[in-house]
This record gives C-alpha cells, sequence and structure tokens, in this order.
C-alpha cells in the first residue's frame, strides 16, 4: 500500500525541460507545428517558427514536443544548443556533425535510393568538414559537396542534396535550436542563410528556434531578412486558464485536489509561470498529508517551494556573477522585472555609461541578463529582481 501522497508519485516536474504531466496552454504551438508538418507532407513549404521568452516559460519543452511530433512523421531531426557547457564554437558544430551522421544513420536503411544515398554522402563530407570524423554511416563522403570549407556554401550544398531524396519521401529535415542566441555568428548566418534558400526553393528544411526574448533581433542583426523567414511566436506566463490546468490536473490524475483557496494561493505565488507552477505543485504534494490540499498547505508550500526555486532557479545564477557584476544587478533590481536604461544605471552608480560595458557583456553572455531594447538591460529570469532585492533586505 502506498501512502496517500507519496512523494515518489509526485507528479510534479520542475528542472529545466522536463516534460510536465500536464503541457498547459501550448496548443497553439504545437498546432502550428503540425501545420508545419502537413504542409510538408503536402510537397510545400512552410515558414518555420522561433519561440521567445524568458527563462522557466516552457520552450525547451515544446522543442522537445516538436522533436516528436517531427518524429512521428518520419521527419529527420537534430536537436543542437545554441552554447556547449565546454568548448566553444566549434564543439556546438562538431555536435551538429554529430547529429547529422546519427540522424543519417538511421536514415541509411537496406533498399534507399540513390538519390538518399548521395544525399547521406553530403552529410558525411558536411560533418567531416565540421571536424568530425570516425562515425561511419555507411556511405561514402560525396566528393566535391558540401566540402569548401565554407559553412554557408557547405550547409547549401547538403541541403541540396538531401532535399530531392527527403521530399520524394514526403519527409523533411529538421534542425531544433536551443538557446539560440548563443550560437556563433557564422553559423547562424550560414543557417539563416540555407532556410532563405529554401523557402524560395521548396527544399523540405527547417530551422526551429528558441530563445531569450531577444531573440529575434539578434536572427535580425545576423541576416535582414530573418524577420519575414519565420513567424516569431512569444512564449510567457501561462494565463490564468492553463495555469490553473498546469497546477490542478497532474494531482487530479492521481486522485487529489486543491481547494479553492490553496489553489489560489499557489498560482498567485506562481505569477503563471511554468516553472514556478512546477515547483509550487511539487511542495504542495509533499507537504499535504491529505489528499485534500488545504490553504495550510498551500502556505507551507509556499515557503519550501520559494526555498528550493531561490536555491536553484536564482542562487545559481547569482554565484555565477563576479563581485562588479552582483552591484550592476543590484543595481538593476531597483527596477524590477521590467528591467533598466543603462544610462540610469550609470547615473545610480555615479558612474561613466562606457565603464559598465563590460560587466553588461559578461552578465549577457552569462545568460543572466539580456538586451531587450538599444540601451536596455532586464534579467532573463522572472522574478530575479524581487530575489536580489530580498538578498539585500538580509
Ligand atoms: N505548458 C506547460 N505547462 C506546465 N508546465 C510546463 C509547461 N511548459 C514547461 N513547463 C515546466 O516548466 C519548467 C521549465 O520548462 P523549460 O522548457 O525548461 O523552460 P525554458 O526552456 O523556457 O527555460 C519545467 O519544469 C517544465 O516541466
Ligand atoms: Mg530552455
Amino acid at each position: 500500500m502506498v501512502a496517500d501522497m507519496d512523494s515518489s508519485l509526485n507528479p510534479y516536474s520542475p528542472g529545466s525541460g522536463r516534460r510536465p504531466m500536464e503541457l498547459a496552454g501550448r496548443q497553439a504551438e504545437i498546432d502550428a507545428f503540425d501545420l508545419l508538418v502537413a504542409i510538408t507532407r503536402h510537397g510545400r513549404h512552410e515558414r518555420s517558427l522561433v519561440l521567445h521568452g524568458l527563462r522557466g516559460v516552457g520552450k525547451t519543452v515544446l522543442l522537445n514536443e516538436f522533436r516528436r511530433q517531427a518524429e512521428r512523421a518520419d521527419f529527420v531531426v537534430v536537436s543542437l544548443e545554441g552554447r556547449e557547457a565546454e568548448g566553444g564554437p566549434e564543439a556546438v558544430r562538431a555536435k551538429l556533425g554529430r547529429g547529422l551522421l546519427q540522424a543519417g544513420r538511421k536514415v541509411n536503411r537496406p533498399g534507399i535510393g540513390g538519390a538518399l544515398k548521395r544525399g547521406l554522402g553530403s552529410i558525411a563530407s558536411f560533418s567531416a568538414q565540421l571536424g568530425v570524423t570516425g562515425i561511419d554511416i555507411g556511405v561514402d563522403m560525396t566528393r566535391g559537396r558540401a566540402d569548401s570549407g565554407s559553412i554557408e556554401v557547405d550547409l547549401e550544398e547538403m541541403v541540396e542534396d538531401l532535399s530531392g531524396a527527403l521530399a520524394e519521401k514526403r519527409s523533411a529535415l529538421v534542425f531544433l535550436i536551443d538557446e539560440m542566441q548563443d550560437l556563433d555568428r557564422g553559423l547562424l548566418a550560414a543557417l539563416l542563410a540555407v532556410q532563405h534558400q529554401a523557402g524560395q526553393r521548396d527544399w523540405p528544411f527547417y530551422v526551429v528556434g528558441a530563445g531569450l526574448p531577444d531573440l529575434p533581433a539578434v536572427l535580425s542583426e545576423a541576416r535582414s531578412y530573418a524577420e519575414r523567414l519565420f513567424t516569431y511566436r512569444s512564449i510567457g506566463a501561462l494565463p490564468p486558464d492553463a495555469a490553473e490546468s498546469a497546477l490542478v490536473v497532474p494531482a487530479s490524475k492521481y486522485g487529489a485536489t486543491y481547494t479553492p483557496e490553496a489553489r489560489d494561493a499557489l498560482l498567485a505565488a506562481s505569477g503563471g509561470y511554468p516553472y514556478f507552477i512546477q515547483e509550487y505543485g511539487k511542495a504542495a504534494w509533499d507537504t499535504a498529508p491529505e489528499k485534500t490540499i488545504t490553504i495550510e498547505d498551500a502556505r507551507i508550500a509556499i515557503e519550501l517551494g520559494r526555498a528550493q526555486l531561490e536555491q536553484g532557479f536564482f542562487l545559481t545564477r547569482w554565484e555565477r556573477a563576479t563581485r562588479a557584476e552582483k552591484d550592476f544587478l543590484r543595481l538593476m533590481a531597483q527596477d524590477g522585472d521590467a528591467g533598466s536604461s543603462t544610462r540610469d544605471l550609470a547615473e545610480r552608480a555615479g558612474r561613466k555609461q562606457s565603464s559598465m560595458t563590460m560587466t553588461r557583456a559578461a552578465l549577457i553572455s552569462k545568460g543572466v541578463i539580456y538586451p531587450p531594447a538599444l540601451g536596455r538591460v532586464a534579467f532573463t529570469v522572472p522574478g530575479m529582481a524581487d530575489y536580489i532585492s530580498r538578498l539585500n533586505a538580509l
């Protein structure tokens, strides 16, 4: 017999990219990707998708969902992150090469046609150019294709060579790129250029991206036509009914319910942010002795959930900052989550704006802040301003 609220059955999933039991409020994105798949299967090209938003809103979870949708349609899928923990741009490019080889190997079944074989040969050439060797996918490199050493030329040739054969099978090549704002600019520009070609020449090739709120601006900077290349979807906090489902449905699948007061208190504390809903839901489940979660349980859960968020979500980012960066973040915290003008920050610090650009750049590169517009900075994590203010009040 399991206890009523067995914590091993906890149905919540706080953590980066972890699939929630109830994927609430994202049907429009899932439908948009389904449409892209359907149109591709009819032999036509559709504009690809880019998701942008703060951390913890569910972009990675959606990309993973897209991956499942694409694989169900027998598409060739390669997942990539804009930056690797270890190693620079070369590591990301090598990962792309390995991902392509892996995907190509799966496609290389007995009896595939000559066109597809040649396409796979171009994958082998392209991957070798990205520095990956030693993974045999059972085809010879296609000489003189995708092996010029220019990433843009080679990517284009590889995609072109693969496209005919994939189109025949009503399949497609899909790159799912998370944290896309971190991609090295050379690879980014090449991807955009080839996506552009694909749209004009009906190649079944899609770059699907996710990243911080400034990702659309980053893409436009890399290639001016990027604006027209994608359907951009802003991903944010869940609207009230979806937030409620995200909290209530997982518990109800295991026969537990929230009293209306408990539910409302937890939802208010979460601000509708998916990550926070998972954290507070998990704490509520682990706190409640009975299958009805009460306001008393909820109050404790909010304390415990917040402590958990501070340890996991906020502290890790805070600790990554140097002393000068922490000073900068403290100045920013005074403006709340809305963000700050860099001129105001300099004024507040009694310093020249130019003396703060290094700190600003370092914090952007650490992924703690981003530039929502020229001359402005904001936190990438919802609630960070509050967290820093509380730290300072101690
Ligand atoms: N639509 C959703 N409904 C409920 N929970 C979600 C939803 N999307 C994401 N989550 C949860 O939110 C957290 C953050 O998701 P993630 O995809 O890593 O966010 P991001 O990539 O935007 O930082 C995870 O714990 C995940 O389970
Ligand atoms: Mg993510």
